[in-house]
């Protein structure tokens, strides 16, 4: 995690409300034919420790930047006692794993949950490139399968929200407690939730007032659903693909503003590489 650039001030909070969609997270495990799983930016280990205990026969390692995550995982999901689970914030590490794995003719996955945008939002240029390079196998570690599961919008959401849409969130924010204050620095940051863009965006948001000055910075929506998936190299097909909208949050907008979510805001996708086909 970036903490240098802002800072999480509530741990815990932050690390249960990523637990409780677990289920939803794992989802890929029924369609990769793998045994061996990489989590990138696998935080406190709560996916892998869920694969672990519902998946025994899979090595699984935990590969992320952030040190105190990789501590907190190592105590909180250690995995099974005949197959521990490897934490490691050392890409070449994770590199070696995978090619003596794949030498002895085993296929590995690599898992992406709610990090992808982060790498967006927080890398630019070669940092990103060499990130990017290590997700699509371009730097000698080619993943048999990949799974992603993250926010993303699609471009068709950019056209002109609800205008009671619009009302209504104002209203409830209007008698929240600096409800207000915090619509009004949200709007700086992204512009007018009268687009609809930046109404999703701001669903996506807005519950986590407790990491509101961090939360109000980050960039859940770098790269539209289009965008995203132009930019999947040409050896990785599809296997599975929902474009949906997180029901969790369905019910969270539809309990606080009385809104019905119409967009979808989630992707999962699980790519397969096809080796007979060239770069
Ligand atoms: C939003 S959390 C998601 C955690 C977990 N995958 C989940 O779905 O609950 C993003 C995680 O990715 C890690 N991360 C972000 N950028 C990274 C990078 N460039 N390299 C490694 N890990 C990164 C962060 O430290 C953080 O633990």
């Amino acid at each position: 995690m970036n903490e240098h650039v802002n800072p999480i001030i509530n741990d815990q909070f932050y690390t249960d409300e990523m637990a409780k969609s677990m289920w939803d997270k794992a989802f890929f495990v029924n369609f990769i034919d793998a045994n061996l799983l990489i989590d990138f930016g696998c935080a406190d280990g709560a996916m892998l420790g869920f694969i672990a205990r519902n998946f025994p026969g899979i090595k699984l390692v935990g590969y992320d930047n952030d040190q105190e995550m990789l501590d907190r995982a190592r105590m909180r999901n250690p995995g099974n006692p005949s197959k521990p689970i490897l934490y490691t914030s050392d890409w070449a590490e994770v590199a070696a794993i995978v090619n003596a794995h794949q030498a002895k003719g085993g296929k590995a996955a690599l898992s992406l949950a709610s990090v992808v945008h982060e790498i967006k939002m927080y890398l630019k240029g070669k940092d990103l490139q060499k990130v990017m390079d290590q997700i699509w196998g371009q730097d000698g570690v080619v993943f048999d399968f990949i799974a992603f599961r993250d926010m993303m919008v699609s471009e068709h959401a950019s056209r002109p929200a609800h205008p009671n849409h619009v009302a209504r969130v104002r209203q409830v924010f209007g008698k929240m407690r600096d409800g207000r204050k915090r619509l009004s620095d949200w709007e700086k940051q992204w512009g007018s939730i009268s687009e609809n863009w930046s109404l999703i965006h701001f669903f996506l948001t807005y519950r986590y007032v407790d990491n509101w000055e961090r939360e109000l910075r980050e960039n859940y929506l770098p790269t539209p659903y289009e965008d995203f998936l132009a930019s999947i190299p040409n050896e990785y097909i599809p296997i599975y693909k929902d474009h949906y909208t997180l029901p969790f949050l369905y019910q969270e907008v539809d309990n606080t503003f009385g809104i019905q979510l119409a967009d979808p805001t989630h992707l999962k996708l699980v790519l397969k590489l096809r080796r007979d086909l060239k770069k």
